[in-house]
Parts: structure tokens; C-alpha cells; sequence
């Protein structure tokens, strides 16, 4: 069996919303101190719809097909229903990753919800 799927490979080969919102209403930056990897997420939020969302990723392919998809999974969402989502959810959606990576989605995760949390914080 193929160490990563197709999914996962797409994702990584052609990532979506790779760049930068320079207006964003959210923005998060996390690490992973082991690995060395860092995520960055930008949102741009109207009426509490993640209307936009783009990301940069320093690190390995996992952790980029996973921001990727991660991305893909919360644009257009509501606000709320971005912040349920779960590394187990990104990683599924990928067609699952092998468990010694499963951290790499995990980046994802924590991403969205630190640039969540600053827009949170940016709102009051
Ligand atoms: Fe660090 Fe993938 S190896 S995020």
C-alpha cells in the first residue's frame, strides 16, 4: 500500500489558498517544536462566514496537504462550525495519513483556531 494516498498527494502537489490576506480579521501562527514546522493561517470573516482563508506552511508535505485541505474544509463555513473542526476530521478528509504524521494535521487544527481566537480577541 502507498505510504500516503492520493488525496494527500494532491494536496500536497497543488495546494489550495496558499498565500497571504493582508486585511485578515484573523490570524493565527503555530508550531511544532519537535519537527520545526510552522503554519500560518489568515481568515476573512463577513457576518461570521470565513468568507476567505489562505495559508503558508514552512513544513513537511503532510502538514502542507493538511492545511490545504483544512483550508478547504472551512471555507464559506460559519464561524462556529470552523471551530469544531478536528485534526481527526482534516485527516480523514485526506483519505487518512500515516499515525507517525498524524501531528502534521494537528498543525492545522491549532492553526485555525489561534487565527479564530485573534479574530475573537480583535472583535471585542
Ligand atoms: Fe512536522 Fe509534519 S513533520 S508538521
Amino acid at each position: 500500500m502507498a505510504l500516503y494516498s492520493e488525496k494527500v498527494m494532491d494536496h500536497f502537489l497543488h495546494p489550495r489558498n496558499v498565500g497571504v490576506i493582508e486585511d485578515a480579521d484573523g490570524v493565527g501562527e503555530v508550531g511544532n517544536a519537535k519537527c520545526g514546522d510552522i503554519m500560518k493561517m489568515y481568515l476573512k470573516i463577513d457576518n461570521d462566514i470565513i468568507t476567505d482563508v489562505k495559508f503558508e506552511t514552512f513544513g513537511c508535505g503532510s502538514a502542507i496537504a493538511s492545511s490545504s485541505m483544512a483550508t478547504e474544509l472551512i471555507k464559506g463555513k460559519p464561524v462556529a462550525q470552523a471551530r469544531e473542526l478536528t485534526n481527526k476530521a482534516v485527516a480523514e478528509a485526506l483519505d487518512g495519513l500515516p499515525d507517525y504524521k498524524m501531528h502534521c494535521s494537528v498543525l492545522a487544527e491549532e492553526a485555525i483556531h489561534s487565527a479564530l481566537e485573534d479574530y475573537e480577541s480583535k472583535k471585542k
